[in-house]
């Protein structure tokens, strides 16, 4: 039998059918696959319908201010993708005149838009044979045709999209079944750990399977380093309640966010400000990709000297600007706390 046709007969009995970004809008597939990059499915449902209720089109996510977007994204992670996806609007609107090019290679010339993303769009939206080969592709394809190479490799990589190429369906009506089936197959069956292979389609033809290697393949990527780094947060409070926030520059970490000014020491932060008294509050830690972050805040209650340019922010005001996700849990808690207290 097929791989194709075993992989769409069963994604349409028991693959995924009501997900909102179902749908041949390439401006909604290409945002919920940018959403879908690092983020899982259930926390996708719920950021989703408030961007395409805020930004229905293409044209209105371009014209939007970049703080718009950022707090609209806050929360998501990876800030990178938002600032990325508003760009690659921009693109859209200016240089395909506001409509999405319906091939794999234009569709790459948009920022943050890599092969798979734009194979998913070019299925998804236009049916065109464009294959996907994200992270749970490579694992079912690894483990199916006991692939046994170095993820790093490139050349193991060029090898596994010539793979997933030489699989796609010859009926182009099948290419959305067909991709989400991919998708589905390596989501909720073929799983990284314990793989249900015993409801598999593909049970009889996996030679991962045959060989005993599910628990083998695919081979581990060698693990990154992981840097440990100590933040120095100023939580600067007026009588009022309002904290003082600033716009991150656009590189680095929380890149164009809004965040209370941050040091690399303590004494860094004593030459930026003067205060009567700092309290310290308990550590947070917050783990990034490629870094652990230990951030220490310190609270003042007087405030002179500003730390870049900023803008005191009242906590009714919050929601309307983008913020790291461990400083409006802490703001949150401050501020609820405060309220009882009086502020402090
Ligand atoms: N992960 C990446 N793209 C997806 C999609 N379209 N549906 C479900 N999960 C996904």
């Amino acid at each position: 039998m097929n791989f194709s046709f075993l992989l769409i007969t069963w994604q349409k009995q028991y693959g995924r059918h009501h997900l909102p970004w179902q749908v041949s809008d390439p401006y909604r597939v290409w945002l919920s696959e940018i959403m879908l990059q690092q983020t899982q499915v259930i926390t996708v449902l719920d950021y989703y319908p408030r961007f395409v209720a805020r930004f229905p089109t293409v044209q209105d996510l371009a014209a939007a201010p970049q703080d718009d977007v950022l707090q609209l994204w806050a929360g998501l992670g990876y800030y990178s993708r938002a600032r990325n996806l508003h760009f690659a609007a921009q693109q859209v609107v200016n240089d395909f005149g506001g409509t999405f090019p319906a091939n794999r290679v234009q569709l790459e010339s948009l920022k943050g838009v890599g092969r798979s993303t734009a194979a998913a769009i070019c299925a998804f939206a236009f049916r065109l044979p464009e294959t996907i080969l994200d992270g749970n592709v490579k694992r079912v394809l690894c483990r199916i045709f006991a692939l046994d190479g170095d993820p790093s490799d490139k050349a193991f990589e060029r090898d596994l999209w010539a793979k997933a190429e030489s699989l796609l369906p010859e009926n182009r009506a099948d290419m959305p079944a067909y991709t989400q089936g991919l998708m589905d197959l390596g989501a909720t069956v073929c799983t990284r750990s314990k793989p249900r292979c015993e409801v598999c389609p593909m049970n009889k033809m996996c030679q991962a399977l045959a060989q005993d290697l599910t628990a083998e393949l695919p081979r581990k990527k060698a693990a990154v380093a992981v840097q440990q780094q100590t933040l120095f947060w100023l939580i600067a409070q007026r009588e009022d309640g309002a904290i003082w926030l600033h716009k991150r520059p656009q590189r680095g970490i929380w890149a164009g966010l809004y965040c209370v000014p941050t040091f690399d020491s303590l004494a860094q932060m004593g030459e930026g400000v003067t205060v009567d008294e700092l309290e310290e509050l308990p550590a947070l830690t917050h783990r990034l990709t490629h870094r652990l972050l230990e951030i220490i805040p310190y609270r003042a209650n007087t405030f002179s000297g500003c730390v870049n340019n900023g803008i005191w922010v009242l906590p009714c005001d919050f929601a309307a600007f983008g913020m790291p996700k461990p400083l409006a849990n802490l703001l949150q808690n401050l501020c609820t706390n405060s309220v009882d207290k009086g502020a402090i």
